[in-house]
């Protein structure tokens, strides 16, 4: 029988990658996003992940044609970049929801099934950037922190089944997630903060589409996925976004954010 596994985000980047990739190393793959999946190997699930009742729904058409879950690989997520001070409101609502409430909702659906088999995974993605606070990417940095909170708890909380969840933290990966985020225009921002926004916001376009590749992150969560033992954190990235959250975690913390500033003058 070919274990069973949920790849959330499947209908774009990291997700679009890694779903096939798991379907090619013979797992049976469903696919999840609101955009219905046509991939080689890959069943599409629609859901929106921000909707509890969708996604337990999806979670149980899963589970009637399969009859078990041996892993999940939460990759939905969404990006969005303003200032604290001015940043609609429902926009950065958007964030939390989707990142923080949407992967509350598929553990919700898929720890019961994770955990009655004999060798469940869940990896959530979080990001390099939910170690730090980053200017004008406030919420997507606490959402993504949430999320590395969530992990740390639940695999506290599963100790004594053989679930192993853990969280896989990427630096950049070159997707359409910048495209597709909401960024709120310049023009809206106190003078106070317009340049270094826009600065800021070019930046990480520009690092976004030089980042990894979503075929090699999704090579490096498949290796993790065949690990017989996860351990809590994964950091996939370049040398320096690694370092980067080691030294946010080393360095007192005045001279962390004095680095940051220097990179975001
Ligand atoms: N790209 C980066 O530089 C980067 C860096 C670090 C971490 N990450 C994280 O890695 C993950 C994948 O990012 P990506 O760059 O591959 O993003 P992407 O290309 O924008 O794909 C996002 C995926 O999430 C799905 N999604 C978004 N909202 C959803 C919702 N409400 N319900 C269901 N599915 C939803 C989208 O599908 P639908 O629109 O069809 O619903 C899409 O499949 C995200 O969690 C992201 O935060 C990305």
């Amino acid at each position: 029988m070919p274990s069973v596994a949920l790849v959330t985000g499947a209908s774009s980047g990291l997700g679009e990658a890694l779903a096939p990739l798991l379907a090619t190393a013979g797992w049976r793959v469903y696919g999840m996003s609101r955009r219905a999946v046509t991939l080689e190997g890959v069943v599409a699930l629609p859901a929106d992940i921000t909707d509890a009742e969708a996604v337990q729904r999806a979670v149980q058409q899963l589970l009637r044609a399969e009859g078990r879950l041996d892993a999940v690989l939460h990759c939905a997520g969404v990006g969005g970049a303003g200032a604290v001070e001015s940043m609609p409101q429902e926009r950065a609502e958007v964030v939390m929801r989707t990142n923080f409430w949407g992967s509350w909702n598929v553990c919700q659906a898929t720890l019961g099934p994770l955990r009655e088999s004999p060798r469940g995974r869940l990896l959530l993605v979080s990001s390099i950037a939910g170690h730090m606070g980053i200017p004008f990417r406030s919420v997507y940095c606490a959402s993504k922190a949430a999320v590395i909170a969530l992990s740390d708890s639940l695999r506290l909380e599963v100790r004594g089944s053989a679930l192993q969840v853990s969280c896989v933290s990427p630096g950049d990966i070159a997707t359409n997630s910048i495209a597709t985020q909401y960024r709120q225009p310049a023009a809206e921002l106190d003078p106070l903060y317009r340049a270094r926004y826009q600065r800021a916001d070019d930046a990480m376009a520009g690092n976004v589409a030089q980042g990894m590749s979503a075929d090699y992150v999704a090579g490096r969560m498949l290796r993790i996925l065949e690990r017989d033992t996860l351990t809590p954190h994964y950091v996939i990235g370049p040398p320096v976004q690694k370092a980067s959250t080691l030294a946010r975690r080393l360095l007192p913390a005045r001279a962390w954010e004095w680095v940051l500033s220097r990179y975001y003058s």
